[in-house]
């Protein structure tokens, strides 16, 4: 049974206040799902309440009707931003969410090339997060442009992927949280806009701004990593990632290591006849915990974190094999200068038996220009995909919400801070277009002769991608044309 819509439009501004709820986004029919799930029945409820909701989103009501019974959806910002979040991608499951934002795009004029991007690395690696992998090729990067000109000047790039586990889109008052809210779908949402806003003043066209939207950046960069294949450059390159609507100075490096104890198995009565291998690993674990690594006046402290540790397989038995795994996050110095340092602690101990390995992808601090005019600056401690995109190119780092929460079960930001990175990116893409000259350059020290290092690892990870077979697809105005590479 439903309900006609005009019982609901008399019942919900009544519930609305009969449960004094917050009615500035929250639409009278939210309030209502919020207010009737309270009471018993709440499963009933909530289908009833999904049937409403279909009912209004395939109504075309007049605007001043849409701004009182769907706030978000009346918002072409809000609604790109809680679409986009609404549809789940976490790392390997992107193609929902890229299917989408191409049609999106398209509906929009601009031209769109969607990448596809292989790696059975990258599915091991999102399997090993306990993700979902969709068919590895079903992931691909977008590609959006004005007109015919896939070369332009500036570039500015998110990513489609989140980290698990997923939460729903949920509005309440102003505001806006879910998985993906702020990282990095606040910063896309709020890109896509600037330059849709631009295009429509005329303030840009084609050759000017292109727009990136790429696959894996929170399981290594393999979207990022491909995309360098797209045979482009740019003078200025935006990366969208939370840093609270101020330009990043910089952030950390990161180095990722192993430490393996090998002992021998026995009866735990007989300890002499085996090796216990946690006893082993242990010396080393208090030493890399207790390491100091090189600091910056910029990006404060290296930090080292033994994230896990896996030994034995019961109290009665030795443990004849051991395993730790941490990260360091570079503020100074090299990953082999910090490399070196950890292969000494661990030396120093005097153990036999205990090994180390290091990640393969690791790089020092990164360099972040920070030379415009009326943004209040910031270094930040995460990875981002940066150091994955080569070229000299000019990078920004900004965007809307706050890391501190972006991977947490209370991920979200404000609609507030969602209006302001529209006319923050705005401004960074005018003044990469047309430079002011910016003072105040904040250089990050100890960066010196990075580039080549992180470069040298690109280029493994990029001839491992080129090695798989490679395709291009891309649709202009409707129609997909597919290359081979
Ligand atoms: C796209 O281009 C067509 C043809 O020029 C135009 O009629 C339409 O309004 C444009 N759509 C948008 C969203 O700008
Ligand atoms: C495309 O745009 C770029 C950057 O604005 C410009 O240098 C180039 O000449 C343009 N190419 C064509 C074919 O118009
Ligand atoms: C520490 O390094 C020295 C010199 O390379 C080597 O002889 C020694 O075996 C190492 N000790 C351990 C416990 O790895």
């Amino acid at each position: 049974m439903r309900p006609h819509l005009s019982v609901v439009a008399l019942l919900s501004p009544l519930l609305v206040h009969a449960f004094e709820l917050p009615a500035n986004l929250q639409s009278p029919l939210d309030s209502l799902k919020h207010g009737l799930g309270s009471l018993r029945d709440g499963a009933n409820l909530d289908s009833l309440y999904h049937n409403f909701d279909a009912l209004r989103q395939k109504l075309e009501m007049p605007a001043f009707v849409k701004q009182f019974t769907d706030p978000v959806g009346a918002s072409p910002l809000l609604s790109l931003h809680r679409d986009l979040v609404r549809i789940e991608s976490i790392t390997g499951n992107e193609n929902a969410v890229g299917t989408w934002l191409v049609e999106y795009l398209t509906k929009r004029n601009f031209t769109v090339e969607m990448q596809p991007v292989f790696g059975e690395k990258a599915k091991d690696k999102v399997a090993a997060r306990g993700g979902k992998v969709s068919v590895a090729s079903d992931r691909f990067n977008i590609l959006a442009y004005i007109g015919k000109n896939r070369t332009t000047r500036t570039l500015v790039s998110s990513h489609l992927d989140v980290v698990p586990p997923y939460w729903p889109y949920e509005v309440h008052g102003q505001k806006i949280s879910g998985r993906g809210t702020v990282d990095a779908k606040g910063s896309m949402a709020t890109q896509i806009r600037a330059v849709e806003e631009l295009w429509e003043n005329s303030e840009i066209g084609e050759g000017d701004v292109a727009m990136l939207f790429v696959v894996g950046e929170e399981t290594g960069g393999d979207g990022m990593v491909v995309a360098n294949n797209l045979g482009l450059s740019w003078e200025t390159v935006i990366f969208g990632e939370p840093t609270e609507l101020k330009l990043a100075s910089g952030h950390k490096g990161i180095l990722s290591f192993t430490v393996n104890a090998q002992g021998k198995a026995a009866h735990s009565g007989y300890p002499d006849l085996g090796i216990n291998a946690n006893s082993l690993l242990l010396p080393a674990l208090v030493a890399l915990d207790n390491l100091v690594l090189p600091s910056s006046k910029t990006l404060g402290d290296s930090t080292l974190n033994i994230g896990l540790i896996e030994g034995g397989v019961a109290a009665n038995v030795i443990p004849a094999f051991a395993q730790a795994r941490g990260m360091v996050r570079i503020a100074a110095g090299s990953p082999e200068e910090v490399k070196d340092t950890i292969v000494q602690a661990v030396n120093r101990t005097g153990v036999e038996g205990v090994k180390l390995e290091f990640g393969a992808e690791c790089y020092g601090p990164v360099h972040i220009d920070s030379d415009v005019e009326g943004f209040e600056t910031i270094p930040v401690s995460y990875g981002t995909d940066i150091p994955h995109l080569h070229g000299d190119h000019k990078r920004y780092l900004y965007g809307p919400g706050s890391i501190l929460v972006a991977h947490s079960d209370h991920e979200g930001l404000t609609v507030q801070d969602l209006q302001d990175a529209v006319r923050g990116y705005k401004k960074l893409v005018r003044e990469a277009l047309n430079p002011s000259g910016g003072k105040g350059v904040v250089v990050v020290e100890d960066v010196g002769g990075e580039g080549d290092r992180v470069e040298g690892e690109v280029e493994k990870e990029k001839d491992k991608v080129e090695g798989e077979q490679e395709e291009e697809v891309r649709v202009v105005e409707g129609e997909v044309i597919t290359e081979e590479l």
